[in-house]
């Protein structure tokens, strides 16, 4: 049996996650193969270190090939929003077919017409995403497949990203010996696992706080609107009180993940933890309430900041579908109640549904599968149906399997 398999790396500045994920031709996906390395090579979502982000590529890679048992040839990358520009932009072009019936082929001219607009030399288009597509003046449809008509328009976002930080992901990943297969934003992998139809069609703001990075995307009419990421995370919570706890960035991590919550109001009266001394053996007793007043001053802090930057993107209110909150840091208890306060809407946890990946910290890496798959579904169905000219990208996908399976 010939099985499609994807991989999504995800190379965060806390860790890189591999996951392979199988999709099925019914739309579902089963993820088989999980792999996570701590990732040293990024500061802020940026890579400042070749050598050790392609070690932790390799291992988390590794990983994952031990529980899938076959080699991972390929992957899709994610990347965040602040290496990314968006710009909106219109392609049009004539249906050619005799019959005058929109093509798979057709959707491709329009998307490559829509490419076509003024980049800066430091700039290159990561990603063409239709919004909706205009036939003969009618506007609004989704998929234009099968209709028939003469002029068909594009309304579509362009993705652009810095070539000189692309060329260096991209080095990392070929050095760690795997191929590119493409690359999503992370805003739109996160939005696949974490937000509804609903949400995403009545509006609502999407916040992932990893390590090293928080990103705010705003989803509305079905859309991205907008994004803006702050160079904000979880490595802060541990510094703050590694400074303020005296204590090691190790010892500091480890105390926020045992005993951490978002309010000091969560900590129960007089409750207490032992905390080694940096030097010796002897320890102290230090009150939770302490350590909780240092992540909340914090978090409060990232949740404003994200707040200001909703603010300055143009959405002042709240949207109607609330706050959905996912990345490491919203594994914090306690986090939804204070971001409602700060965003005076409601809010949620999203993290993945499947087995063996249930937590926010695989948001992004699920989400590239889920992306994928979402964005290929059509083309899986022609495979299936035997057509022949697939394009360039999936038809790697399967061979991927016919190496593996035949
Ligand atoms: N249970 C938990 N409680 C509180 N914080 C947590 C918990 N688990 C993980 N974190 C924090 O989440 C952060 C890592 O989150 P995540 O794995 O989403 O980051 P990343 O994707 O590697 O980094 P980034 O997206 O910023 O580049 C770390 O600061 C970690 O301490
Ligand atoms: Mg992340």
């Amino acid at each position: 049996m010939k099985r499609n398999l994807i991989c999504g790396l995800d190379i965060g500045t806390s860790s890189v996650r591999a996951i392979v994920g199988e999709m099925n031709l019914d739309g579902t996906t089963n993820i088989i193969g999980v792999g996570t390395s701590p990732s040293n090579g990024l500061k802020k979502g940026v890579i400042v270190d070749l050598d050790k982000t392609v070690e932790a590529i390799i291992d988390a890679v590794e990983e994952a090939e031990r529980m899938v048992g076959t080699s991972i040839p390929t992957a899709f990358l994610s990347i965040v929003g602040s290496q990314i520009g968006l710009v909106n932009n219109r392609g049009v072009v004539a249906v050619t077919g005799e019959d005058r019936e929109i093509s798979e082929e057709d959707v491709e001219r329009v998307l490559q017409a829509a490419k076509v607009i003024a980049l800066p030399p430091d700039r290159e288009i990561i990603d063409v995403i239709p919004r909706e597509f205009i036939l003969d003046g009618y506007d609004g449809i989704h998929d234009p497949v099968g209709m028939v008509g003469v002029r068909l328009e594009v309304d579509a976002m362009i993705i652009t990203g810095m070539v000189s930080s692309l060329r260096n992901l991209y080095r990392c990943v070929e050095r760690a010996g795997l191929e590119i297969e493409g690359v999503v934003l992370s805003a739109l992998a996160n939005a696949e696992v974490a937000l509804t139809r609903d949400e995403k069609e009545l509006g609502t703001v999407l916040i992932d706080i990893g390590g090293g990075v928080t990103e705010i995307s705003v989803f509305q009419n079905g859309y991205l609107k907008s994004i803006a990421t702050l160079p904000v995370g979880g490595d802060h919570i541990t510094n703050d009180i590694a400074v303020g706890l005296q204590t090691t960035l190790h010892n500091a991590e480890k105390i926020k993940l045992d005993h951490g919550v978002s309010m000091q109001h969560l900590v129960p009266e007089g409750a207490t933890m032992e905390l080694p001394h940096i030097a010796g053996k002897t320890t102290r007793e230090i009150p939770l309430q302490e350590l909780a007043m240092i992540i909340e001053s914090r978090l409060m802090e990232i949740l404003h900041m994200a707040y200001e930057e909703l603010v300055e993107l143009g959405y002042p209110d709240p949207l109607p579908a609330g706050i959905v909150l996912t990345g490491g840091v919203s594994l914090t208890p306690g986090l939804v109640e204070l971001a409602e306060q700060i965003f005076q809407t409601s809010a949620r946890v999203a993290q993945p549904s499947y087995m063996g990946v249930k937590s926010p910290i695989y948001s992004t890496a699920v989400g590239i599968i889920r992306y994928v798959q979402h964005t290929q579904m059509h083309l899986l169905s022609e495979y299936r149906g035997g057509r022949a000219g697939l394009p360039g990208f999936f038809e790697k996908v399967r061979n991927w399997f016919l190496e593996m399976f035949d």
